[in-house]
């Protein structure tokens, strides 16, 4: 890494900060010993200059609408690759030769099934549970049945722990499923492919055999991996302050599925889909647009607009592109995909939404796509849980194997009162 010094005058100090570079990408001020020569904090709430880490998993370009991952670009590992190969990639740094994806392939098949005591904890929640609120109590819970891959300082716990936790998520969320439309669990079947196997356990049934459509197989697996990883996005870095204070790995992967359940996060794509359907014909588009626009009005484009990217985000580009696909071989025609074509369009065109930068993001199609397989908008967002659960176990490890690793602790800009004496009860 390069060190350049940025200059920094405060009060009467004058201060040199080194400038440190990445392979690519904005360079960053090492601010570290900022507070112990000046006394002073930055500020920067919802961190939109601060990088928290150092990374060599994951680079986005946002004004590009570039995402690459180990450096490979997305629509090359979502066009070529697969789902396994993607989680490979995320965790050893390089892509696998054969060999190694078939080890790869068959530890992961070998770690679906789930400590069977487990089913019994699903019966602890209510039919009508949200699956995402499953999915933090099921995951957290792991932590208490798999003891011997809680101990973070062994790498190789480290590694059974994230290969269990990639293994055991479709097993999890197709329970989830299951447990909610009150059809029986079903076992893995390890002659399937890993998102083969997903299907089955979601929409097979014991009295019948299920036949894995390879059309919903490949649609399925690239959305996997168009959701495998994406930088230190709120709940990656929610697993990492998580981790930073020593967490066992269920636990830090509990609190990234909490977070990702927010609407404004991983919640986006089931908002996105009940946007278009609430929506219903393409006739009503411009009174959305007018209440996206509409400072008075708390109304989103729901699948609208990224933190990163100021310009189309690349894995909108191929889900786009999967949903005419999905929808086209299935036979499915619904008029929600035209809905959601049209107001791209509208959107894309209209000055409010190209002055702010504003483009349609992963979630936008992902809905279509994911409610002509069958999913319910319930769904969605434990489906982006399961396929980021790969870049979220990377994260972690990429963490704790770094030297320069702290437990994270913000500081803050305090604006409460300053110290006062405590008046008794009776003189307030
Ligand atoms: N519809 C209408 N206006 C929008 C939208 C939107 N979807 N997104 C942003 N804006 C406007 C804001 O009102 C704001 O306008 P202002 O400058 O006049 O106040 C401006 O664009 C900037 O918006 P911010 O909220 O400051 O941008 P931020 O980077 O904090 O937000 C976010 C990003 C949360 C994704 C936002 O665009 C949003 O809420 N989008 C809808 C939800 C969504 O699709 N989330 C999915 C994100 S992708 C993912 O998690 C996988």
């Amino acid at each position: 890494m390069a060190e350049a010094q940025a200059k920094m005058a405060l009060g009467d100090k004058n201060l040199e900060l080194p400038v440190l570079s990445g392979t690519v990408g904005p360079d960053v001020i090492d601010i570290r010993k900022l507070y112990g020569q000046t006394g002073a904090f930055t500020y920067d709430p919802g961190f939109t200059s601060t990088a928290s880490c150092e990374s060599g998993l994951t680079y986005i370009d946002g004004d590009q609408g570039i995402l690459l991952h180990r450096g490979y670009p997305i629509d090359q590992l979502a066009e070529q690759s697969s789902f396994m190969e993607v989680a490979y990639l995320l965790l050893n740094g390089e892509l696998p030769t054969k060999a190694e994806l078939e080890k790869f392939d068959s530890t992961i098949t070998r770690h679906t099934m789930l400590h069977e005591q487990l089913a019994t904890f699903y019966r602890g929640f209510r039919r009508d549970a949200h699956p995402m609120a499953i999915m933090c109590g099921v995951v957290g819970a792991l932590s208490a049945f798999y003891h011997d891959s809680t101990d973070i300082t062994d790498p190789h716990q480290r590694m059974v722990a994230s290969h269990r936790l990639i293994a055991k998520m479709p097993t999890i969320a197709a329970m989830a499923y299951k447990y909610s439309v009150g059809q029986p669990f079903l076992y893995p079947d390890n002659s399937l492919s890993y998102t083969g196997n997903f299907l089955r356990m979601t929409f097979g049934v014991p009295a019948e055999d299920y036949v894995v459509d390879p059309v919903v197989e490949d649609a399925m697996d690239k959305i996997f991996i168009l959701h495998a990883d994406h930088e230190q996005n709120a709940s990656t870095s929610t697993v990492r302050l998580a981790g930073s204070s020593g967490a066992n790995p269920f636990a830090c992967i509990a609190a990234g599925i909490a977070c990702l359940w927010g609407p404004a996060h991983g919640g986006a794509n089931e908002a996105a889909l009940n946007m278009l359907r609430e929506i219903g014909t393409p006739d009503r588009i411009p009174e959305y647009i007018a209440r996206a626009k509409n400072k008075d009005d708390p109304f989103r484009l729901m699948g609208f607009g990224h933190r990163v990217y100021k310009n189309y985000d690349p894995r909108a580009k191929v889900m786009q592109k999967t949903a005419n696909e999905v929808l086209d071989k299935l036979g499915v025609t619904d008029p929600i995909f035209d809905v959601a074509r049209e107001l791209e369009q509208i959107a894309l065109r209209d000055d409010y939404f190209v002055s702010k930068k504003l483009y349609p993001n992963v979630d936008f199609y992902s809905g279509v796509i994911l409610s002509a397989i069958g999913f319910p908008t319930t769904m969605f967002t434990v489906l982006f849980a399961l396929a980021r659960t790969t870049g979220w176990v990377a994260q972690w490890n990429e963490m704790i194997s770094d030297p320069d690793q702290k437990i994270g602790r913000p500081r803050q800009l305090y604006t409460g009162p300053a110290q006062r004496d405590y008046v008794p009860l009776g003189k307030r």
